[in-house]
């Protein structure tokens, strides 16, 4: 059999030299060379296209069905893929090194193997006695060791393939994808190249045979998929688990899916038994709350289709000398800048010589403008050192003008709000439409960040 060539492609402007060149003649661009497989025609085809044998049919004729999607008994992880696991799909699981994609993924396999159909868990980058070790620690919350679960440490392709034949399983877990090579390449395991040609032959995979497959994939320092998100346009689902590594809580949020809506997010905690479902997320992260402290307002925010309430703290402090400095934790900087010169401008809060720091608490992020006005508020209460009223939870967007901004989902943030317990609401003023909140909550609208300030401080009138 001849050996397959290879060749390198300009990602720029699709040049392709037999070498491996640091600059490209044709378009100029520095280190934009990546090598790719040359196919022969006949084949290059079928490894593109997802089924071998393609004609036109007619879309009433084509099976598929909604419920023929996999159970994944770990309702978080199937909150965020949208419901169950559907076959032959491929599912990207992103995240830093550490984050705990190995441990959630190998408690969804022990739970899949015992309940759904075999399992393949194939690991380039623990032993198999380690993996064993660690699904005997998450025992105890995902049950004895299944009887389908099985488990190969592999790093190349061909061979995982042969190992996916032998076990015909119906779920494949590979760990990770940037262990994978395939010997033809010459490039080096983890490289554009071979991350995306392994990906590309377990799409085809799946598609063919049906099996879902879970690729673990790390981040790299730029904070993308193995390079400049190759993987993200060949895989059907990416989903990321987030956290900060030094606080329990994780976020398995979707950021593409071909089958379900996405930015839904199923929060997950860290314990030492493995991970474990936070199914109202918003009491876990109010738990810590101190109660009349100045600086602390409660945020209502989405996530995806989910209202999250956290705890948003600010804290001004006289600047020591120069610059006065901001530090945002949890919320964009910008955002934090644009919310600091509103409060100077229109609010007239002497910020100048202060330094400001905003703090979510829990390791949420909020990236949404929503979050805006809890955001002020917590700043002005630590100025001007008064607490935010205990019943009170918030949103709303600040414009540049100091003008409190509508905001999307008010319905589904007021009643997450109800029920935990907050008696009142402070939002943007509402365009009158066929909202309906629930009984017991009260909803004061304010039209300026200066009037929901007013309103939102204890001791003020
Ligand atoms: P891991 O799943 O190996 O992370 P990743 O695959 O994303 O690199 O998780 C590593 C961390 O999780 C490690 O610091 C130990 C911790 N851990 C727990 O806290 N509890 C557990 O039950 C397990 C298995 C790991
Ligand atoms: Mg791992």
């Amino acid at each position: 059999m001849p050996r397959s060539r290879t060749q390198f492609v300009c990602q720029q402007c699709g040049y392709a030299s037999p070498r491996a060149l640091g600059h490209c003649p044709n378009c100029g661009s520095w280190n934009s060379m990546v090598e790719q497989m040359v196919l022969p025609a006949s084949k290059a085809g079928a490894a593109a296209g997802t089924s071998p044998s393609s004609r036109p049919r007619r879309l009433r004729e084509i099976q598929g069905d909604p419920e023929d999607r996999l159970v994944l008994p770990i309702p978080e992880f199937a909150r965020a893929l949208g419901g169950g696991i559907v076959p032959g799909s491929l599912i990207l699981v992103g995240g830093d090194p550490g984050i705990g994609k190995s441990t959630l993924l190998l408690q969804a396999g022990l739970l899949l193997a015992r309940q759904t159909g075999r399992v393949l868990y194939v690991s380039g980058e623990e032993s198999e006695k380690q993996i064993k070790l660690r699904a005997l620690r998450l025992k105890a919350s995902a049950g004895d060791l299944p009887e389908d679960l099985f488990l190969v440490t592999e790093t190349s392709l061909e061979a995982i393939l042969r190992d996916v034949e032998e076990v015909s399983p119906r779920v494949l877990i590979v760990d990770s994808i940037q262990t994978a090579y395939r010997p033809e390449l010459t490039s080096a395991a983890g490289s554009i190249s071979q991350v995306r040609e392994c990906a590309a032959r377990l799409q085809a995979l799946a598609k063919s045979s049906g099996i879902a497959i879970f690729l673990i994939g790390h981040v790299t320092k730029e904070g993308t998929l193995a390079g400049p998100r190759v993987l993200e346009h060949i895989v059907d689902t990416v989903l990321y688990l987030e956290g900060d590594r030094f606080q329990s809580y994780r976020l398995l949020r979707s950021v593409k899916n071909r089958f379900g809506p996405t930015s839904e997010v199923g929060v997950f905690e860290m314990r030492s038994d493995g991970m474990a479902e936070v199914p109202n997320p918003s009491e876990a992260f109010l738990a810590e709350r101190v109660i009349d402290a100045p600086g602390s307002a409660i945020a209502v925010t989405m996530e995806g289709t989910r209202p999250l309430l956290v705890e948003m703290q600010g804290l001004t402090s006289a600047a020591a000398f120069g610059n006065p400095r901001r530090t945002a934790n949890g919320v964009d900087l910008y955002r934090l800048l644009l919310v600091a010169a509103v409060l100077s401008r229109r609010v007239g809060l002497k910020l100048g010589e202060q330094d400001i720091f905003v703090n979510v608490v829990g390791g949420l992020h909020v990236s949404e403008p929503a979050g805006d006005l809890a955001m002020a508020v917590a700043i002005a209460s630590s100025i001007r050192d008064r607490p935010v009223a205990t019943d009170l939870a918030m949103f709303g967007e600040v414009g540049l003008s100091g003008e409190l901004r509508a905001t999307s989902q008010v319905a589904a943030r007021v009643r997450e709000a109800a029920q935990l317990g907050f008696r009142r609401v402070l939002l943007p003023r509402l365009v009158r439409g066929g909202e309906l909140f629930p009984s017991g909550i009260q909803t004061i609208e304010a039209r300026s960040v200066r009037e929901a300030i007013d309103l939102a401080l204890l001791g003020n009138r």
